[in-house]
C-alpha cells in the first residue's frame, strides 16, 4: 500500500467552491485574464504554487499551540534549531520570515556591481535580488547528458570550471531541486565536483535549499552509489558540500511561512546578523512568529520521511505519466513538486508574443476551475524567453499533502480537456492591454 495510498488521513477539512463555467467566465474577464487576480475561492483546484500553501499536521498544529512567543531565547527557537542541525551543519542559523529574506540579506553582502554569481539556475526572487545590487547573474544549466541521468537540474562544470578559471566569480548558487528548469534534481555527485571546484578557487558555494528534501529523494532513488543512504544521511552529505544555505520553509519545510539563512564562516554571519536585525528581527526569531518557528521544526522532520516523500514524488509521476498517455505535452521526466504543460506544442500555431502559456492557463481555469501557473513570454518577456530557449510552459504545482487522488484524477481530466479544445482551435493568443513594462508584470498586467 505504501506507494498507493496517501500516508495520512484527514481530519481537518476545508470546503471547496464549486462555480459554472459561465461564473468562471466572469471572474477571468473581470480578472484581466490573469490568474493572480483571481479570488481564490473562486478557484477549485489551486496549483498556482506549492509555497507555503500546504496542509500541516496535528502534530504540527499541536507544537504550534505548546510554542511561546518569548522576544529572545525561545522555546520554540530551540526546538526549530535542533530540529535544523539533525539534519544541516551549519555552524550559523538565521532565521528569516521566508525564502528571498535570506536572499535579500545574502545578496546584499556580498553583492555589488562588480559581483558575479553563476548557478545551475537561479529563481526568479535569487536573481532579483542579486541583480538589484548591480551584480551580473550567469545560468550554467545542465547538459543533454544530465537530463539522460534523471539529473536535469546540475550545473554544467565545464563550464563552472571555466567561470571560475577567470577569478571573477563571487559565489556559486546551486538551487535543489532547480525550479526555473521544471523542479529537476542535482546529483550528490555533481554537487560534489561542484563543491571541489568552489573550493579549490576559494569562492563560497551557496545551496538555494527550498526543496532538499525532494532532491535527497532522487538523489536516493536515481543515483546507485546512495541507493541505501537514508534521506537524513542524504541531506547531511547535501549539507557539508555547501558554504551558505538559503532557505524557503514554505517548501521542504512543511509551513505556510518562515525561512533562514545558514553560514559556516563567522566574520560573514557575524555581519548579517547585524543586518538581520536590522530589517527582519532579533537573531532568535528573525521573521517568524515563535509558533511559526515549532510548525518549521517539526514540518522539517514529516518532510523528510521517506514514505512521504514516495507519496510526493509518486503523485507527480502519476500525472505526468497519465498525461502523457492521453497524448498531452508535458515536461518529463517531471520533476518533485510541479507537473510543466508544454504550451508551445499545445498550441504550435500561437506564437510567443501572443502569449500561448497564459491562453492554456486562462482555459484550465475555465474549463474545470484549475489555477496554474504561466512560466513563459508573460513571466520572462517574449524576446528574453525566445534568447533563453525557453519553452512556453504551464506550471502546475502540487501544495503538499493537500489534494487527493481523486482531485489529480479530475485534474488530469481538465487538462486532457484543455488539449482537446487547443487541438480544435478555440484557444486562440493574448494581448496584453494594461502593465506590460511594469518589472514582473506576469503578477499584475491585464491581457
Ligand atoms: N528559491 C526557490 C528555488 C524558490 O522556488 C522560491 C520560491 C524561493 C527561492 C523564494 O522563497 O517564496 O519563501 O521567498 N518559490 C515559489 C514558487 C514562490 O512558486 O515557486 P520565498
Amino acid at each position: 500500500p505504501r506507494s498507493r495510498i496517501e500516508p495520512f488521513r484527514i481530519k481537518m477539512v476545508e470546503p471547496l467552491k464549486f462555480t459554472t463555467r459561465a461564473q468562471r467566465a466572469d471572474a477571468l474577464a473581470h480578472a484581466g485574464y490573469n490568474l493572480f487576480r483571481i479570488e481564490a475561492d473562486d478557484v477549485l483546484l489551486d496549483f498556482l504554487t506549492d509555497s507555503g500553501t500546504g496542509a500541516m499536521s496535528c502534530a504540527q498544529w499541536a507544537a504550534m499551540i505548546e510554542a511561546d512567543e518569548s522576544y529572545a531565547g525561545a522555546r520554540a527557537w530551540r526546538k526549530l534549531e535542533t530540529s535544523f542541525r539533525r539534519l544541516f551543519d551549519f555552524a550559523w542559523l538565521l532565521p528569516t520570515h521566508q525564502g528571498r529574506a535570506a536572499e535579500r540579506l545574502l545578496f546584499a553582502e556580498l553583492g555589488g556591481p562588480s559581483a558575479r554569481f553563476v548557478a545551475n539556475a537561479f529563481f526568479d526572487t535569487t536573481r532579483a535580488n542579486a541583480e538589484a545590487t548591480g551584480a551580473t547573474c550567469v545560468d550554467l544549466p545542465g547538459t543533454a547528458a544530465d537530463h539522460a541521468a534523471g539529473f536535469g537540474g546540475n550545473i554544467d562544470l565545464d563550464r563552472l570550471r571555466a567561470e571560475l578559471a577567470t577569478g571573477g566569480v563571487t559565489a556559486v548558487v546551486i538551487t535543489a531541486t532547480n525550479n526555473a528548469g521544471g523542479g529537476q534534481p542535482v546529483s550528490l555527485s555533481n554537487m560534489r565536483a561542484a563543491s571541489a571546484l568552489c573550493r579549490a578557487a576559494s569562492v563560497p558555494l551557496v545551496l538555494d535549499g527550498c526543496r532538499f528534501a525532494e532532491n535527497a529523494h532522487f538523489i536516493r532513488t536515481r543515483e546507485p552509489a546512495m541507493a541505501s543512504a537514508s534521506i537524513d544521511e542524504i541531506v547531511r552529505a547535501m549539507s557539508a558540500l555547501f558554504d551558505v544555505m538559503t532557505m524557503s520553509a514554505k517548501k521542504d519545510g512543511l509551513s505556510n511561512t518562515g525561512g533562514w539563512l545558514a553560514l559556516r564562516d563567522d566574520a560573514l554571519a557575524t555581519r548579517l546578523q547585524g543586518r538581520l536585525i536590522m530589517t527582519e528581527g532579533f537573531t532568535t526569531y528573525g521573521g517568524m512568529a515563535g509558533r511559526d518557528m515549532a510548525a518549521v521544526a517539526v514540518g522539517l522532520e514529516e518532510a523528510t520521511r521517506p514514505e512521504y516523500l514516495e507519496y510526493r514524488a509518486r503523485t507527480v509521476a502519476y500525472m505526468a505519466e497519465r498525461l502523457v498517455a492521453h497524448g498531452v505535452p508535458v515536461v518529463t521526466p517531471p520533476g518533485g513538486h510541479a507537473v510543466y504543460l508544454d504550451a508551445s506544442a499545445m498550441l504550435p500555431d500561437v506564437p510567443r508574443a501572443q502569449f500561448p502559456g497564459q491562453a492554456v492557463a486562462c482555459a484550465l481555469y475555465v474549463e474545470g476551475g484549475l489555477r496554474a501557473c504561466e512560466v513563459g513570454a508573460l513571466m520572462f518577456g517574449a524576446d528574453a524567453a525566445e534568447a533563453a530557449g525557453r519553452r512556453e510552459l504551464v506550471r502546475l504545482a502540487f501544495p503538499r499533502r493537500m489534494y487527493t487522488q481523486a482531485h489529480f484524477d479530475f485534474a488530469i481530466e481538465v487538462c486532457v480537456r484543455a488539449h482537446e479544445l487547443c487541438k480544435a482551435g478555440q484557444v486562440r493568443g493574448m494581448v496584453i492591454t494594461q502593465g506590460a513594462d511594469s518589472p514582473l508584470r506576469h503578477f499584475s498586467a491585464t491581457m
